[in-house]
């Protein structure tokens, strides 16, 4: 069952993204090299607390971190830990806030220093995935129209898309129905309507989009070993269109 959220829950809505994305922000001057990435747990997971929130990746189906630190061909689920980060380096975090009992989500790649040219290339593809996928968010459109506008793109720049890996509706709960796959044929799949939760998180590789995951059960990694990216924002399909919730500037 898709949930549609009563005006109330909105706001509570509102109000766990904008913290998740303050997260991001916050952390944002600390990504650097030589900083580890289980620092920067530690860093937004008392950001979170302070602010009157619970880091929900931490126990849920047993993960042990508070975030996740997703390094180059790590794909997602990256667990923070001893890994020093190092100039060159991408590095997706991404954050999940409950806050008065609503979740948020919401990721992006940080490029440590100068990084070399596929490493750019992917962030930027990655980047503008979530774009345009959000960009077919409107009432009325179907989920396959997300999918296929991510799809389409991704492909054509000669990067691939993750299969394994959705996004999700959210809300109460950090996972809910329905699942938004980042490909997809137009027209296809359940259609919006105003008051969906959603998230939409392009995973993209530079090179083949078959993964693996590592003996931990949780790192995923590019079978190739190439450079994955990723961006992600929970999103509310209003009546006229869509509203970013985990933006703090009203852009993606
Ligand atoms: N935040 C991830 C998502 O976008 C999920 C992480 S699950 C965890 O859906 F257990 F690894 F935290
Ligand atoms: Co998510
Ligand atoms: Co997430």
């Amino acid at each position: 069952m898709v949930h549609i959220k009563t005006p109330e829950e909105i706001e509570k809505m509102r109000a766990t993204c904008r913290l998740a994305a303050q997260v991001l922000e916050y952390i944002a001057p600390h990504v650097r090299a030589g900083i580890t990435t289980g620092e920067l747990n530690d860093l937004c997971d008392q950001y979170i607390r302070d602010n009157g929130a619970i880091p929900a990746p931490l126990n849920y189906y047993g993960f042990p971190k508070s975030i996740c630190t997703s390094v180059n061909e790590v794909v997602c689920h990256g667990i923070p830990g001893r890994q020093r980060l190092k100039e060159g380096d991408i590095v997706n975090v991404d954050i999940t806030t409950i806050l008065d009992g609503y979740h948020g989500d919401t990721s992006k790649t940080y490029r440590i220093g100068k990084v070399d040219a596929r490493a750019e290339k992917i962030d930027r593809v990655a980047y503008q995935a979530l774009a345009l996928g959000i960009g077919a968010v409107v009432p009325g459109a179907a989920l396959g129209d997300i999918g296929h506008a991510i799809q389409t793109y991704v492909e054509a720049e000669g990067c691939s898309v993750v299969r394994e890996y959705c996004g999700h509706g959210i809300g109460r709960q950090f996972h809910e129905e329905p699942q938004v796959l980042h490909y997809g044929k137009p027209g296809r799949g359940l259609r919006l309507k105003p008051g969906m939760t959603f998230t939409v998180e392009p995973m993209v590789n530079i090179g083949k989009r078959d993964i693996k995951v590592l003996q931990d059960n949780w790192t995923v990694v590019t079978q190739d070993g190439s450079l994955s990216g990723q961006y992600e924002h929970t999103v509310l399909v209003t009546e006229s269109g869509v509203e970013v919730l985990t933006s703090l500037n009203g852009d993606v």
